[in-house]
């Protein structure tokens, strides 16, 4: 990369140099069907950059050995940069120690991590678990699960026809069953950014935990856990430009101090006889089995260029891409917008009245513009605007103006198929 210093937010857009980011991401000179690839699947999973694949090639070529384990010189160096990538995702979202940041595969796990250990050990009957309509299934059957076992009950917090979460509706909920709330910071299915630190704030006065789902807010929005003072959040290594199979569960080092291990075996005791195991420290104790070293490792090059490039530039040049998007979007005839709440990452999801949302995507694919179809594991919302599924455009930092324009132009072209 080759970028100007951070000048703040206000001149992002001029700062950012696209084009130059875009060469960093050997994927996007790619011509699909014949034509310049348009990737406007970002929520689904973002593009890696070189600086990724050459850390995962790297590690592959010159480094593989297992880690915590060995006392040579290969294992040695293995647990080193696997350990410095903990230390960097920790600053990365400001834990204030190593030890609170959980190598897992991927958000879903973590929630099930959260739900199995924590909810097993102090769920009763009649304890609530409050989560909002916006969630992701990995958000929900989770919860589900555990409630049925330890008969404890799901509430959920309304939204508002914008796809806005009802703050006032949420209050409402809460009360001395409440046990723990579990909200997405930024919904996948319509982009809506919930207002995580007031809502951790609420919950914390009734004695409830908190957990965030920041699988769709870390890619586009700083995040500072000890500022928001929840006590889990989770998000996804492939969806914040690093490899899939690798993520973060974030849990202050008291609450994670008192759970049991969620997965057991290799890394997470500290001593095993057939009479009796002790477990290991944390952030080991949560860590059983091989991590995906290569993975873990890798998220250093991630998190390195998520901040070489500025996280309040990504911000802004991505909020002036939403604007313009939903400008070029609206202008076209039939198409209506799901999710439409002020506070908002780049997430276009729509309707068009002539065409269903997999014929849509099957078009625009012909184009070499790659968007998800479907109800994007997130059917309550699509219940909630009485639609089965909806056409999704997801963006990143490196998308432009002119891929919007391609999208707009081709969802007139299906409008004409259909016509
Ligand atoms: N949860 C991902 C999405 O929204 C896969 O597409």
């Amino acid at each position: 990369m080759n970028l100007e210093p951070h000048a703040g937010p206000a001149a992002a857009l001029d700062r950012v140099d696209v084009e130059r980011v875009r060469r960093d991401f050997p994927i996007l000179q790619q011509r699909i069907r014949d034509r310049p690839l348009v990737y406007l699947d970002n929520a689904a999973t973002t593009q890696k950059p070189l600086t990724v694949i050459y850390a995962l090639q790297r590690y592959y070529t010159a480094e593989n050995a297992n880690i915590h384990r060995g006392v040579h010189f290969l294992s040695q160096q293995g647990t080193f940069a696997y350990e410095r990538s903990r230390a960097r995702l920790r600053q990365f979202i400001n834990a204030g120690d190593n030890r609170e940041v959980i190598f897992v595969r991927g958000t879903t796990e973590a929630i099930n991590l959260v739900a199995q250990s924590w909810g097993r050990r102090f769920l009763r009957p009649g304890d609530e678990i409050v989560l909002s309509h916006l969630e992701h299934h990995a958000n929900i059957v989770p919860w589900q699960m555990i409630a049925a076992e330890r008969e404890a009950r799901i509430r959920v917090a309304s939204i508002d026809d914008q796809g806005g979460f009802r703050f006032d509706e949420y209050e409402k909920l809460l009360n001395e069953r409440t046990r723990m709330v579990a909200v997405t910071h930024a919904s996948n299915a319509l982009g809506t950014v919930l207002p995580v630190k007031e809502i951790t704030a609420a919950a914390h006065r009734w004695g409830a935990r908190v957990l965030i789902d920041g699988a769709q807010s870390v890619p586009h929005l700083a995040v500072d856990v000890r500022d928001l003072d929840c006590d889990f959040y989770a998000f996804s290594g492939h969806k914040v430009f690093g490899p899939t199979g690798v993520g973060v569960l974030y849990g202050k080092e008291a609450v994670l101090e008192e759970m049991p291990p969620y997965q057991t075996g290799g890394e997470m005791i500290r001593s095993v006889s057939f009479d009796k195991t002790t477990f290991n420290e944390l952030p080991h104790k949560f860590e059983a089995g091989t991590p995906h070293i290569a993975g873990g490792i890798a998220m250093e090059a991630a998190v390195d260029y998520v901040n070489a490039l500025g996280r309040a530039r990504i911000e802004a040049y991505e909020a002036q891409l939403l604007v313009y998007g939903t400008e070029v979007l609206s202008q076209v005839p039939g198409l209506r917008l799901l999710g439409t709440a002020a506070s908002k990452v780049g997430v276009l999801s729509f309707t068009l009245d002539a065409a269903h949302p997999h014929d849509i995507g099957t078009i625009l694919d012909t184009e070499g513009i790659a968007i998800r179809t479907g109800h994007h594991c997130a059917q309550p919302v699509m219940q909630r605007f009485g639609v089965p599924a909806t056409a999704r455009a997801s963006l990143a930092f490196y998308n432009t103006r002119e891929e919007l324009d391609a999208l707009a132009s081709a969802l007139r072209k299906v409008n004409e198929v259909f016509r």
